[in-house]
């Protein structure tokens, strides 16, 4: 039946949602904290997800027909619904353990180099690390490493910090005409290549970068130019022959200092962007700008970001605190 609905409960908030859908999109059509986090699955990307094992879930009811609750955890981006399924993800400490666990075995061969990474400020690692990680780790074996290379003009890989998700060899998979680029070996030894180290040049290439969710594929015209948090982001179109033209813009001063696919909230690309846009096209008349991107309050990228100054009720209410401030008051009373 085309209409067909199967009842779900997620952290005891029900959805209706359709067959075939999997648990991890149920739960992000309900959204908020209840969302299990995903390093590897990406709904534009055929094929993607079961690599990283953050998104575990607890299903505690498999269905109306079988109640059973499953055995183990299960992937909540390959498992699809059943009707009447019970699922826990921030009400079960197993499942808050079990991440912690994948959070530190992620973290066995990434290196902690956000203070100079190009990624940091908007790695999901890092996000995911503040979360669920713990402050030490017992991995006390020789961390493996690799040397930065560029791939194409545009491409710096910085294998070291690669969690293995695939994401980038399904873009080159799948959106680009030519197949240069994947993943050889396999275990400890497993890197990303591009077979002979041929560069990548094809035209849909940078969004490799796009879909990195940790600092391994960044845009070597970007590279140490600015901390992210100190940038602008603002959405901007241009008539683009090849992708949809819609990207961010991210400036400091009057300078673009790098061109992204524009994002939302699961930091997916909205679309694809062509390398035109995202490499050569770094002039504010190359494009129409729109607004500032909006950037999630939890997001340091949203630092100083602020349209208005609102003081905190405390300051408001606390005599002592108002006359140790005055300049602040005054600026207060004026805004308001
Ligand atoms: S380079 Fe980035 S996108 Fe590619 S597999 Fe490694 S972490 Fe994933
Ligand atoms: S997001 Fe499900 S296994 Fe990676």
């Amino acid at each position: 039946m085309a209409d067909e609905k199967f009842k779900v409960t997620i952290d005891g908030i029900p959805v209706e949602v359709a067959p075939g859908t999997t648990i991890l999109n149920a739960a992000r059509q309900v959204g908020g904290d209840i969302v299990p986090p995903a390093m590897c699955y990406y709904s534009k990307l055929e094929g993607s997800g079961g690599k990283c094992r953050t998104c575990l879930v607890k299903v505690s009811k498999g269905s109306e027909k079988d109640p059973r609750p499953m055995p183990k955890l299960v992937a909540s981006c390959r498992t699809t619904v059943m009707d009447g399924m019970e699922v826990q993800n921030i009400t079960s400490p197993d499942v808050l353990e079990a991440r912690k666990g994948v959070v530190e075995m992620l973290l066995i061969n990434h290196p902690l180099d956000c203070p100079v990474c190009d990624q940091a400020g908007e790695c999901k690692l890092q996000d995911l690390s503040y979360e669920h990680g713990v402050s030490q780790t017992r991995y006390e074996f020789k961390r493996r490493t690799f040397e930065p290379i560029d791939i194409g003009d545009n491409i710096k890989l910085h294998m070291n910090r690669c969690i293995l998700c695939y994401r980038c060899v399904y873009v080159a998979d799948q959106l680009t005409s030519k197949r240069e680029h994947g993943i050889i070996n396999r275990g400890d030894h497993a890197e990303i290549s591009t077979f002979i180290e041929n560069a990548l040049d094809n035209d849909f290439i940078g969004n490799v970068i796009d879909v990195c969710p940790v600092g391994a594929l960044t845009d070597r015209t970007f590279r140490f130019k600015s901390r992210v948090w100190f940038t602008k982001p603002v959405n901007a179109h241009r008539n683009c022959p090849t992708c949809s033209g819609k990207v961010t813009l991210w400036y400091k001063g009057e300078e673009v200092l790098r061109v992204t696919a524009r994002k939302d909230e699961y930091n997916e690309v909205e679309a694809f962007i062509c390398d035109t846009c995202r490499f050569e096209t770094k002039k504010t008349a190359d494009w129409v700008l729109e607004e500032p991107t909006s950037i999630s309050k939890q997001s340091v990228i949203d630092a100083n970001h602020y349209d208005v100054f609102n003081p905190p009720p405390v300051i408001k209410k606390n005599l002592q605190l108002q006359e140790a401030n005055e300049e602040q008051l005054e600026r207060t009373e004026r805004l308001k």
